[in-house]
Order: C-alpha cells, then sequence, then structure tokens
C-alpha cells in the first residue's frame, strides 16, 4: 500500500516525465502594469468556440488578478526565451525588472514580444480542483510568431529534435 507520501514524490516523479511546452499566462495589475508568470498546465478545448485551459495555483498572484481582471494573455515561448521562463517562474518578488521589449500588447492583454504564438482570452469559467483553479478562457484574438518551442521536461528546459519514427 501507497502512503500519501509517497504518492505526493511519484506524482511529481511521474509527471515531470510528461514533456509539455512552456507558456507564459500574463494579467494587469491594478495600476495597469503587467505581471507574468510560467504555466505548463495549459490545454486547448475547443475549437467552436475557441477554448482554453490554464491551471493556477490559489497561492499564485496571477491567480487573484485572473479572477480580478476577468482575462489573461497566453503566450507559448521560443527556444531562444528560456531565461523569460526562469523570470517568470520565480516569486515576484524576487524578481529583477525584465527590460520592457520583451513585453507587447494583442487587443486587451498583454503578451510576450517574439512568442511563436499569443492569446487573449476572456475568463468564461473558473473551476476549483484542489490547491488549484483550472480557468477556462474564450479566445478573442490570436498572434502566430516565427521559430520553435521550447520544451520542459524532467524539471529542465530544452528543445524539440524532430525524429522521423517508425
Ligand atoms: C516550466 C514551469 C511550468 C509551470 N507551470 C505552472 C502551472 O501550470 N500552474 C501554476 O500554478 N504554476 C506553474 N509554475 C510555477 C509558477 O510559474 C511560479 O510559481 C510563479 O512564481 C508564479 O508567479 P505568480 O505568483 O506571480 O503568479 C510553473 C513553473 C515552471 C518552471
Amino acid at each position: 500500500m501507497q502512503t500519501a507520501e509517497s504518492i505526493n514524490q511519484l506524482y511529481r516523479e511521474a509527471w515531470s516525465r510528461f514533456a509539455t511546452g512552456v507558456t507564459v499566462i500574463t494579467t494587469f495589475e491594478p495600476n495597469r502594469s503587467v505581471h507574468g508568470m510560467t504555466a505548463s498546465s495549459v490545454t486547448s478545448v475547443s475549437l467552436d468556440p475557441p477554448l482554453v485551459l490554464v491551471v493556477i495555483g490559489e497561492e499564485r498572484q496571477s491567480h487573484g488578478l485572473i479572477e480580478a481582471t476577468g482575462r489573461f494573455g497566453v503566450s507559448i515561448l521560443d527556444v531562444g526565451q528560456a531565461h523569460i521562463a526562469k523570470h517568470f517562474a520565480i516569486p515576484p518578488e524576487s524578481r529583477t525588472s525584465l527590460e520592457s521589449k520583451h513585453i507587447t500588447t494583442l487587443s486587451q492583454s498583454p503578451v510576450i514580444q517574439g512568442a511563436i504564438a499569443s492569446m487573449d482570452c476572456s475568463v468564461i469559467a473558473g473551476h476549483k480542483a484542489g490547491d488549484h483553479t483550472v480557468f477556462i478562457g474564450e479566445v478573442e484574438a490570436i498572434m502566430i510568431g516565427d521559430g520553435v518551442p521550447l520544451v520542459w521536461l524532467e524539471r529542465q528546459f530544452g528543445g524539440f529534435l524532430s525524429q522521423n519514427l517508425p
């Protein structure tokens, strides 16, 4: 019988083996400054209407900002943007300032300049799930850029190596 403690450890280990892309979820703070957080629990949900979901820990500052503004931006990062992913993965109070050239606006949301794709989303639902909330956003604007995706696997950033598998 596995204990709750070992399940917790194995859960982390199992999911560290799941390769994902890397996004930054962006919102505005009440003073209109831009707030971001790195996120990999992001999925497309529906094509018609176009819906995405993001899973945000209740402790994250982004959680309250998304609730307050009812909007968020999603930026899918390029392999050359690991420094941006690292910047937005540490607690906001420990971050140094990020050069403004890395931020742009897509319709009503801030997004990351040079991302391989960005979306502006309006929150249509928030479902509490354990210590996280699943926010569902309707995509209202999309920007497509050039580049190749940044990948997160086994607690490391890397790139995708394309192979012709049989
Ligand atoms: C690759 C990576 C993916 C992450 N994905 C998520 C995620 O999907 N949801 C989440 O709540 N936190 C995630 N985090 C942790 C947040 O980025 C981190 O806690 C951040 O400091 C939260 O910022 P905030 O408090 O300003 O919102 C991830 C971290 C990394 C490095």
